[in-house]
């Protein structure tokens, strides 16, 4: 069993947040094939606002998608004390704040990854996320900003003296973005210097790839990301046949169009068909089709033609 704080889990997988991915649909299909603490998208402190649309779709959940956390980026205390106290209006099960996320408009401005330049003011803002709210806090580190700048575990000291109750670790710098190899090396560092639970991230494609991360670092978890991408049997350790996949691609394409209603469901779900039919013989055509697609029909006779 692992623990978080007070939220204790059975499995050691961990459905990682992804932006413009992590929907709920997302979470939903990827419990259902076994996942169990899942994140919601990454929410900007700056743009989360008490009755935005946008604030209330990213935290739109159901009673089957538990346990839940969530996911804040920031890096200015102001705007982080204002979203902790929207925040309180939402259940959730664990709080992740982000310091490993490379876009360039995000380290501009302070967040995200660059705050791995900076521990000290990172264990400030965490000090402050901690006292905000009465989930466990978690705080999702790289391993460094570039090779010659590793300092996951020092980061990782500084957040667990701010008061983590877990932290995850994306074994690449922020220079590497999402490319090159994964520096397992300095997640065991991590995962060496740390009393509270380390989750390990990065190329987590396979069982083998799950297994090797788990030997070559000692980690408590692995977070599960781009390799549950079209592939939610990643949490059974299994490879669907076909027919099961065209049948996972109809039911996720439904239940997006049920939420999100058909015109922005079926252009949201677009990017799956891709993912979903990666090793699909003679696709091309059609995965140029499904970028097009307007209507549920539409997609799903695409679909159909993919069988
Ligand atoms: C499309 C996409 C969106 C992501 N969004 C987030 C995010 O919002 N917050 C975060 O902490 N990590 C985010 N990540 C990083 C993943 O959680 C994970 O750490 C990273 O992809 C490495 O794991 P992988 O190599 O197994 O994919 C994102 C990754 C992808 C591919």
């Amino acid at each position: 069993m692992l623990k978080i704080g007070d939220l204790k889990l059975k499995s050691r997988l961990i459905l990682a947040p992804m932006a413009g991915i992590s929907d709920l649909p997302f979470r939903l299909l990827c419990r259902k094939f076994g996942a169990e603490l899942a994140f919601v998208e990454m929410i900007n402190a700056r743009s989360i606002g008490h009755k935005s649309r946008r604030t209330r779709s990213m935290l739109s959940t159901s009673t089957k998608d538990k346990p839940l956390g969530i996911q804040l980026l920031g890096s200015e205390e102001p705007y982080i004390r204002k979203a902790l106290q929207v925040l309180k209006e939402y259940r959730f099960d664990i709080l992740d704040f982000n310091a490993a996320c490379p876009a360039k408009k995000v380290v501009r401005r302070g967040e995200g990854a660059s705050l791995m330049k900076d521990p000290k003011k990172l264990s400030k803002l965490l000090k402050l996320v901690v006292k905000g709210t009465k989930a466990p806090v978690t705080v999702k580190i790289r391993s460094g900003w570039d090779k010659d700048s590793v300092n996951a575990r020092e980061v990782a000291l500084y957040a667990e003296d701010a008061g983590v109750a877990g932290v995850f670790v994306h074994g690449r710098t922020k220079v590497q973005g999402y490319g090159g190899s994964v520096d397992y090396k300095s997640i065991k560092e991590v995962k060496k210097a740390l009393k509270v639970p380390v989750i390990a991230s990065g190329d987590i494609f396979s069982a083998a790839l799950i297994n090797k991360m788990f030997d070559e670092t000692g980690a408590d978890a692995v977070a599960v990301a781009r390799g549950a991408l079209g592939n939610p049997w990643i949490f059974q350790d299994r490879k669907p046949d076909k027919k099961e996949v065209i049948q996972i691609m109809t039911e996720h394409l439904n239940s997006c169009v049920d939420f999100y209603g058909e015109k922005r469901g079926v252009i949201i779900w677009r990017k799956f068909f891709g993912w979903y039919t990666k090793g699909f013989r003679k696709v091309r055509p059609l995965r140029e089709k499904s970028s097009r697609a307007k209507t549920s029909d539409e997609m799903l006779d695409i679909i159909r033609e993919a069988a």
